[in-house]
């Protein structure tokens, strides 16, 4: 009965967390999703496909020991208990001191993993003082850092930021340890997954979130038509990819992320809300190229999410990056291919989670 109940996917976060198990799943979806994963992955014989991938671009893996490998944290491997421990947490609002905001808040993940606004809004609806925008969770464990300017190395340390910041979630390690150990059933979970001897700090929760998010990886057409399906794409697509190509797009935009590298982000000229909030990169002036993975769903665009829309961000880059002018027309080619990066999200059960004691910090809302 419990196993069932946790059970957060049948498709891709089955295929992660029985990737390394020797025992057979016990989940018959699962079984099935693995071995048509599987079976799906073939050297491309297609002549764009072979280019971009030559280029630089690259395809989530179908297979779930290559995915396990490209995504584990290696110093806290995946388990079932820890994922869906790690899933409550993210969608917990009692991390933050109103017991109002989660993670899910501003990275929604029905909605692409973001909040749709210009600038994050958290804690007594402050706007990020920066004017920054919330990247998508979806795929982030593909980026090379977190943040616009990368301060952060992994997951796992990025969570420990907007759980104690005062715009966002506003609480504190105390807290946070404070309304997690006062939960039973919670302390129970922790057992579960970490053995009897563990130890509830915050550290460990924001490690256990950052675990949950190496599962949200979406695979797309795109990946499908890389990994030997030619016809994964249609014709209009592929001329898209080939004008992408072409352009340059994928001297940034490349890698399984479509981006997740730091680069100089006036290349060319300057981007033209430059003055809208304060962000100015990191030290060298340099921002994290934003995964295009899904991007037709996490408007508006640019660190300050000003641009609203695809055609809008498409041609500024040509100009902001490439010194190009982008056509109308082309425009709409490269915004069609985009799309195909709209990916299979892992089905992610809303949890239900355990209640509050006496013993649980009250919510702070002034
Ligand atoms: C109030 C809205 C808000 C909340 C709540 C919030 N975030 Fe964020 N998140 C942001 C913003 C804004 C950024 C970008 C900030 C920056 O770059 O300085 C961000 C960045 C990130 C990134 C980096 C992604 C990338 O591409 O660089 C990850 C991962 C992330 N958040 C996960 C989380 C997790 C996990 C939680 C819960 C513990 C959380 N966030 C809570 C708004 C929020
Ligand atoms: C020199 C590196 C570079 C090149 C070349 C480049 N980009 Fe970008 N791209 C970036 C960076 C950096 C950002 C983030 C800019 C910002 O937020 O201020 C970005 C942002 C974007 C965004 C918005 C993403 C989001 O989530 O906000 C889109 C869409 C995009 N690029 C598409 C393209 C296309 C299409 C091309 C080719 C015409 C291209 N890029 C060429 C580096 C590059």
């Amino acid at each position: 009965m419990k196993t069932k109940s946790i059970i957060l996917s049948a498709g891709l976060i089955s295929l992660l967390i029985f990737a390394g198990c020797k025992e057979k799943p016990s989940d018959s979806n699962a079984s099935t999703a693995v071995q048509a994963e599987k079976t799906t992955a073939s050297a491309p014989t297609d002549e764009l496909a072979k280019r971009v991938l030559a280029m630089g671009l690259k395809p989530i893996p179908t297979d779930p020991e290559e995915l396990r490998k490209l995504t584990e944290d290696v110093n806290n491997t995946f388990s079932e208990e820890k994922i869906e421990l790690g899933k409550k947490l993210y969608f917990d609002p009692r991390l933050s001191q109103s017991s109002l905001i989660s993670c899910n808040t501003c990275h929604n993940l029905a909605l692409g993993g973001v909040d749709g606004v210009e600038a994050a809004i958290g804690d007594k609806w402050t706007a990020n003082p920066h004017h920054l925008n919330s990247p998508t969770v979806y795929n982030s464990v593909f980026n090379k850092s977190q943040f616009w300017d990368g301060r952060s190395p992994h997951l796992e340390d990025q969570a420990e930021g907007p759980m104690q910041a005062s715009p966002e979630m506003a609480s504190s390690k105390t807290l946070i340890e404070q309304r997690v150990v006062s939960i039973p059933a919670y302390v129970e979970e922790f057992k579960k997954a970490y053995g009897d001897d563990v130890k509830i700090t915050f550290e460990l929760i924001a490690r256990t979130i950052g675990l949950f998010e190496r599962t949200l990886v979406t695979p797309s057409r795109f990946d499908d038509f890389l990994n030997g399906d030619s016809n994964a794409l249609t014709a209009e697509e592929k001329e898209g990819l080939k004008l992408f190509a072409d352009k340059g797009c994928t001297a940034c935009h490349t890698g399984i992320a479509l981006g997740g590298d730091m680069q100089s982000f006036d290349a060319q000229g300057i981007y033209k809300y430059k003055d809208v909030g304060d962000f100015t990169g990191n030290a060298n002036k340099m921002v994290k190229t934003p995964t295009l993975r899904n991007i037709e769903e996490t408007a508006p665009y640019y660190h300050n999410g000003k641009v609203w829309t695809l055609k809008e961000a498409i041609q500024e880059m040509g100009r902001v990056q490439l010194n190009t002018q982008i056509s109308d027309e082309d425009a709409a080619k490269i915004e069609t291919f985009l799309k195909s990066l709209t990916g299979r999200k892992p089905a992610v059960t809303y949890p239900v989670l355990p209640a509050s004691t006496q013993k649980t910090p009250q919510p702070i809302v002034k």
